[in-house]
């Protein structure tokens, strides 16, 4: 879609200055962005100094193989030694690590970084008792509790390779990891609690296990009863019992640390490979740089689940290698009632927090009533990530929860970048509801046309890095030729995303989707994003999926599912020509349907495809891959299915 449509779409079009004081005192400045662009090779070896390393590294980055990278070719480190350890021996051992909020009310732990050595030294003593040895793979399979963080980082310190698989996947998609990965041991709990009762994991894992695992260890959690076999181990049994003192060896710069999986929509899944030193490195400074992290002050809570990337990289590994306090929360946002996370800020005193549009739109929906029953003036930085957050979101997020002067920064990255890659910063950034903006310094990408020109600024493309970066993925685990068509294949010398986006007049950017999600109606391209945030923002619109549904005369037509805001019915007439006023006639929705909730995966996302086989007039098809499969129930009674 054009220009005109974007500036329509940006009615929006107020810029929010960070509060002067947060400027004053930020850890990144505007200087930054020039400093990296001068010598960007230079700017990364200074952030790898933020670490310990055990051997400096003799080159910053080996980049004569592309795509196949090495960033501090020759260095050693240890993981864990520099996400616990350092700060137990500066002096920083009473410092807490972790707010555990376990979802009952009332079950919470407090762990100090002395805590978490302790517990990550034993851990690595138990794995090194079970056979587990540097090279390994290591399936964890777990609810968010502190013992998944512990098994991550003993797992790093022994130069295992960890695999964490969300605690929601079924037998099947655990199955096909163990194997892909040939995992020997899988760490898991009995079960974990989920939206007000304890719910199985061990039984989904006796179900996936396969020849190469040797032992199951297993936390006990919740109490329930477990089938039990020889390979089977309680972590309380072994872990316990060891001893607390481990000396950390040091790792190669590239040595795996841990590979991810990523469903994506065809063919099995990608295990997305992450190695040690630049990973940590673009962490370590993304954490500190894009949330102006102060270890003294702030207490950080990011709400996503371990078994993704963002937990990875933003529970674990980016916020203890700064020596953060953060809040991690085991259960749902609506147990034991729907205040539940701003009663968590409350108590916690959360300066910064983190979390995706999806959960900020089902917020929007139950109202603002709701947060606005809590003190949330704590909050001085508020993140975003996930999907594009669209205006009407950002608005809301910044009045209701930000105080209507917090910033937002809005985070595009992926599992393959391993790190954030374009945001606001906090402390130097005007922002603009709905914009990532700029790359952060250090990194950069462009939007491109078909031909891998970069597009002027006004005009919208396809998302490209074009220099690597530190914390990229290296691989696909075991298929280096998929890694190399999947994303180095289509322009010479590019890493494609696979998103959209836009520059605006300013060369802000802007992400439009997964380019897969456009559609092409009578010959023009249109953003299911785009149409989404037009239909959000009217007031009657909590949440909106757009599909493109086959028509005889257009190609594709726009068929769109709205979830109401607030009472009584929704007039979809007018909802049809708000649409048509914000981005032109073209947009304008075929058809709309009201429902009550959308179909989406555990991590979020809407699964079109579902939608999609609605608005054809299909047989629904495979709906097991929805958080929540009773959704479909609810949508087919709203429409008379
Ligand atoms: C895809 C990556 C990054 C961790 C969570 C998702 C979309 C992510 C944004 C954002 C617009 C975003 C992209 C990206 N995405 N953040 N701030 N604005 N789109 O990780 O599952 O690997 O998904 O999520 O489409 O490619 P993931």
């Amino acid at each position: 879609m054009s220009q005109e449509a974007l500036s329509n779409l940006l009615q929006e079009n107020r810029r929010f200055a960070p509060p002067s004081e947060l400027a004053a005192g930020a850890n990144v400045t505007e200087a930054a962005y020039a400093e990296a662009s001068a010598d960007r090779l230079a700017f990364w070896a200074k952030q790898a100094g933020r670490l310990s390393w055990a051997k400096p590294w003799d080159e910053v980055l080996d980049w004569s193989n592309p795509p196949f990278a090495k960033w501090f070719v020759g260095g050693e480190i240890n993981i864990a030694y520099n996400c616990v350890d350092r700060h137990v021996e500066a002096g920083r051992g009473d410092k807490v690590a972790f707010y555990w909020e376990g979802e009952p009310e009332g079950d919470s732990r407090v762990i100090t970084y002395a805590d978490l050595q302790r517990e990550v030294n034993k851990a690595a003593n138990a794995l090194t008792e079970l056979g587990v040895v540097k090279g390994d793979r290591v399936a964890i399979y777990m609810p968010m509790i502190p013992e998944t963080a512990v098994a991550m980082l003993a797992c790093a310190r022994l130069g295992a390779t960890h695999s964490v698989v969300f605690g929601g996947f079924s037998v099947d998609a655990l199955k096909t990891r163990i194997e892909d990965a040939q995992a020997k041991l899988v760490i898991t709990a009995d079960g974990g609690y989920r939206r007000g009762a304890p719910s199985a994991l061990k039984p989904t894992v006796d179900q996936a296990v396969t020849d190469t695992v040797e032992n199951v260890l297993v936390v006990r959690r919740t109490g329930q009863d477990v089938d039990w076999t020889d390979r089977d181990v309680w972590w309380h049994e072994l872990v316990d019992r060891q001893s607390e003192e481990h000396v950390p060896e040091a790792h190669d710069a590239e040595h795996p640390l841990f590979i991810l999986y990523t469903s994506g929509t065809t063919g099995k899944p990608k295990g997305i490979l992450h190695t040690t030193g630049g990973y940590l490195t673009q962490v370590s400074y993304t954490h500190d740089a894009v949330f102006d992290h102060k270890p003294d002050t702030d207490v950080y809570w990011c709400t996503a689940d371990v078994g993704w990337v963002t937990g990875h990289s933003y529970i674990v590994y980016g916020p203890l290698s700064n020596g953060a306090t953060s809040v991690i929360y085991e259960g749902t946002p609506d147990t034991p009632h729907k205040g539940r996370w701003w009663e968590i800020i409350q108590k916690y005193g959360v300066t910064i927090f983190y979390t995706a549009p999806t959960a900020i739109r089902t917020f929007m929906k139950w109202g603002d009533a709701i947060p606005a029953q809590f003190s949330l003036s704590s909050i001085r930085v508020l993140g975003s990530v996930g999907e594009p957050i669209n205006p009407e979101a950002y608005v809301w997020y910044r009045q209701n929860i930000g105080a209507g002067k917090t910033p937002i920064v809005d985070t595009w990255w992926q599992t393959e970048t391993g790190a954030i890659m374009i945001s606001p910063l906090p402390g130097v950034t005007h922002g603009k509801p709905g914009a990532a903006m700029r790359p952060l310094p250090g990194i950069s990408a462009d939007v491109v046309d078909e031909n891998a020109q970069s597009v002027p600024d006004g005009s919208g493309g396809f998302l490209v890095l074009n220099e690597p970066w530190p914390s990229m993925l290296r691989t696909i685990w075991g298929d280096d030729e998929r890694f190399v068509k999947t994303y180095w294949s289509r322009w010479d010398g590019l890493y494609f995303a696979g998103d959209g986006a836009k520059k605006d007049e300013d060369g802000d950017l802007w992400l439009l989707g997964r380019v897969d999600d456009v559609m092409l109606v009578s010959g023009h391209n249109i953003s299911t994003t785009e149409v989404e945030s037009a239909l959000v923002s009217h007031p009657r619109v909590a949440e909106a999926a757009v599909v493109g549904a086959t028509d005889a005369v257009t190609g594709q037509a726009i068929a769109a599912f709205v979830i109401p805001r607030g009472e009584g019915d929704v007039d979809v007439e007018e909802l049809r020509a708000h649409v048509a006023k914000t981005l032109g006639p073209i947009a304008k929705p075929r058809q709309i349907l009201v429902v009550p909730e959308l179909p989406k995966t555990r991590s979020g996302k809407i699964v079109r495809r579902i939608l999609q086989d609605i608005a054809e007039g299909r047989e629904i098809g495979d709906a097991t891959t929805l958080a929540d499969t009773s959704v479909m129930e609810a949508i087919k009674k709203a429409l008379n299915l």
